[in-house]
Formats: C-alpha cells, sequence, structure tokens
C-alpha cells in the first residue's frame, strides 16, 4: 500500500472486544499513532494494553486504580471515570475517535469527540439510538465524519456508496443470525441460563451486545442506528433472518438488482478500513460458500423487532427508553436477578407506559436513561 499520512488515533473502550481489536491491527502498524483510550475494570488486560503501547492520555474507570498507574508509568496524563472519557474525547490533537463503549456511556464522549473536532468511528450504536438527530447536527455543525463500525452499517455505507443515484434505491436490508437462542421457540425460552444466551453461533462479543443478539434487541438497536445513519424511512428498512453471518445488507434498487455486501464475519474487516479512510484496502476474499439462508424476520419469536420499529417511528425520548430498560433488564439478568424472558416484558412494560418528549435535548436523554435504569433496579433490587 502506499504509504499514507500518520494518523492519529483514540479508543473508548479499549479493553473489549472491538477495543482490542482495533489495538491488535494498531499493534505494529506505522500508519498509526495512538494518542488516547480508555482502559478497562480489568488490570490484566490493562497491563497487555500498555506493555505494548505508550498513549499520552489514558482513562481509568475507577479511582481505586489510578495511583498504581500513575506511580508506574508516569508519562501518561491519567484521567478518570465519566470525566475522564470526556478528557480522552477532548484531548487537544485532532485524529479519529473509535468509540467502542458499550451502552449509553459511549453518548457524550461522542458528542465531546464531535465537538472537538475529532472524526468518529462509531462502534458505540447506543449514541445513534438515544441522540441521533442531536449527533447528525454536530457533524454537520462540527465538520467531521461519522464512519460506521457496526457490521450491518458498514456494509450498507460501503453498498450505498456504489449508487449514483439515491433515487434508484428502492429499500434497504440488513440481516440477523437469531442469535445463541435461535434453534428454541417462544415457550423454550422460559428455561434458558445465561450460559445459553452467551453463546453466539457467528461472533464472539462482549456479554451485553451477546444477549442483545438473543433477544433481537441488537437488530433492533440497529433498524434505529440505520435509519438516523442513511435516513431511510423505517418502511424502507428489511431485517432478514441470516444463520450464515456472511450477508450483512443488501440494497434493492428499483430496476428489481439486489446489490449485498458479503464477507467473514469478521470485526476487524470494517474496523481496519474505517481506520484508514479515505484509504482504500481490500479484505480477503471469501471461498467455500456452500450455504446462504435469508428468511423474513420472524416478529412473532422476536417481538423486540416490531416494538424496535414503532419505537423508531415515534422516536423523541422512546428509543433512549427501549434502549435504557434494555441494559438495566440485560445488566440484571447477567447479574441472575431475573428470567431471560423478563428482559423483554422489562423493555414492553417501560416503553409503553412512559410520556414521550417530541425533540429531547441531551439533558432530557441522559435523565431519563438515568431515571429508567434506577425504577428498574428499585423495582428488581429494591436500592
Ligand atoms: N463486539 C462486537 O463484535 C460488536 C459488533 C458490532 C457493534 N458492537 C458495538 O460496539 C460497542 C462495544 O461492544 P463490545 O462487544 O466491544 O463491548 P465490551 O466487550 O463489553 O467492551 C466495552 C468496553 O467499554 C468499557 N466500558 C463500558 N462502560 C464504561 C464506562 N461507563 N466507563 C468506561 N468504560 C466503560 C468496558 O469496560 P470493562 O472492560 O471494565 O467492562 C469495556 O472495556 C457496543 O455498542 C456494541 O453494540 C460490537
Amino acid at each position: 500500500m502506499a504509504s499514507i499520512e500518520v494518523k492519529n488515533i483514540y479508543i473508548l473502550g479499549a479493553g473489549g472486544s472491538i477495543g482490542l481489536q482495533t489495538l491488535d491491527i494498531l499493534k505494529h502498524n506505522k500508519d498509526f499513532n495512538l494518542v488516547g483510550l480508555s482502559l478497562s475494570s480489568n488490570d490484566h488486560i490493562n497491563e497487555a494494553i500498555l506493555s505494548v503501547f505508550k498513549p499520552e492520555i489514558a482513562s481509568l474507570r475507577y479511582e481505586n486504580q489510578i495511583s498504581k498507574y500513575q506511580s508506574k508509568y508516569p508519562d501518561i496524563k491519567w484521567v478518570l471515570g465519566d470525566e475522564g472519557l470526556l478528557e480522552v474525547a477532548r484531548y487537544h490533537k485532532p485524529g479519529l475517535l473509535i468509540n467502542a463503549l458499550s451502552g449509553s456511556s459511549g453518548l457524550m464522549p461522542t458528542v465531546e469527540a464531535i465537538k472537538a473536532g475529532k472524526d468518529i468511528g462509531l462502534a458505540n450504536k447506543e449514541t445513534l439510538v438515544m441522540a441521533g438527530p442531536i449527533i447528525k447536527d454536530l457533524v454537520i455543525k462540527h465538520g467531521v465524519m461519522l464512519l460506521p463500525i457496526d457490521s450491518e452499517h458498514f456494509a450498507l455505507w460501503e453498498l450505498l456508496r456504489q449508487v449514483e443515484n439515491r433515487d434508484n434505491i428502492k429499500k434497504i436490508a440488513i440481516t440477523a443470525s437469531g442469535g445463541a437462542l435461535r434453534h428454541l421457540s417462544r415457550r423454550d425460552l422460559v428455561n434458558v441460563t445465561k450460559e445459553d444466551a452467551l453463546k453466539h453461533p457467528n461472533w464472539e462479543m462482549g456479554p451485553k451486545i451477546t444477549i442483545d443478539s438473543a433477544t433481537m434487541v441488537n437488530k433492533g438497536l440497529e433498524i434505529i442506528e440505520a435509519n438516523h445513519l442513511f435516513g431511510f424511512d423505517y418502511y424502507d428498512i428489511e431485517t432478514l433472518l441470516h444463520d450464515e453471518s456472511l450477508v450483512h445488507a443488501i440494497v434493492y434498487l428499483k430496476d428489481g438488482t439486489k446489490l449485498m455486501n458479503i464477507s467473514k464475519n469478521d470485526m476487524k474487516i470494517p474496523i481496519r478500513k474505517v481506520l484508514y479512510f479515505p484509504y482504500q484496502i481490500e479484505d480477503e476474499p471469501i471461498t467455500n460458500i456452500s450455504k446462504l439462508t435469508l428468511k423474513p424476520m420472524d416478529e412473532i419469536r422476536y417481538p423486540m423487532i416490531s416494538l424496535a420499529y414503532e419505537v423508531g417511528k415515534i422516536g423523541g425520548i422512546l428509543p433512549t427508553i427501549y434502549n435504557a430498560a434494555n441494559e438495566a433488564a440485560v445488566d440484571l439478568f447477567l447479574k441472575d436477578k431475573i428470567t431471560f424472558k423478563e428482559i423483554e416484558s422489562i423493555i414492553i412494560r417501560y416503553t409503553l407506559s412512559s410520556d414521550n418528549i417530541k425533540n429531547p435535548t441531551l439533558e432530557d436523554i441522559i435523565r431519563v436513561d438515568k431515571e429508567i435504569k434506577q425504577a428498574i433496579y428499585n423495582y428488581y433490587l429494591g436500592e
């Protein structure tokens, strides 16, 4: 490849699944300079990262971590907690910030990074689900790029760049594997354990998104993300069941042509391409595809899909509530406090019973996110 200008990179959520895969690409790669990151609550992971990378600024999750890191790595500027994420996002050097945080914690760092003029590589879909219109306005106002890393959105972004005239497009589709429990009927979901739901058939991902894949909330969030990223009406965003996770997205043209984006189920493909953008790099060709199954989404089996379409169409604060209820419910499920099926019932109850706010501000979004989660924890944990 022709040499490119060295690009400054920031990674939030560096110790998670997307974060570590990003670091793996950066390792020994002279095209990139890792300026800042946020580390994990897991000190073993952090030490492994710091044995290879020497960032200028790094954020830790908890106060009890900071003194030992400060004394061992005095040349790094150490920052802490939620404010630390914002300080990394605001750091004075321009560059590309990969947001690989999980959940609503990703929103405000995206906002601050855009305001600081950084381009965003967005894995954290919750950012757009909660505040799509606000983020899009900020991106335009500050003249930065918002590059999708989520595999289906990355695939759509690649496909849509091949279509010269948007008027020729009839609709788009994203695919869903169905997650770890796809072989079970709704009745069988009653006895599902945490271990069952965490066994994703095709992808190695963090625990929250793996549970979200089993409930199909992940696809629900992605439908809303696709609407914000590409501006298609919800009626024109289709979801398909696809066992093999090889076809990530489809663009249907009005003349009957279907453009499919097919690649290995490997998140390093979108991450690498986003890191290098606008330089184009090839991914490995895939061979030996013996079977590709594409089926219509089963909205009876996966009720979180139709709820996501409704929530997305109504908009306002409802997508934040759908997301907040899900985050709290998944957390409770992972702590063995509720059953798998209760995740759905919590999301339905809070989404349908809360008042909407039509054009929420960032303050509204942050407040409602906290209130919904607190109400759920109060109810289930008596907190
Ligand atoms: N994994 C995938 O293949 C994949 C694919 C497409 C999209 N995504 C999206 O990418 C995002 C990240 O997913 P993931 O699977 O990489 O998640 P993950 O493995 O759980 O990693 C998330 C990272 O964020 C950190 N984090 C979470 N909340 C934080 C907070 N409040 N302050 C500081 N750090 C915090 C976690 O720290 P700890 O280490 O301390 O827990 C962890 O290192 C999600 O939005 C997901 O939907 C992921």
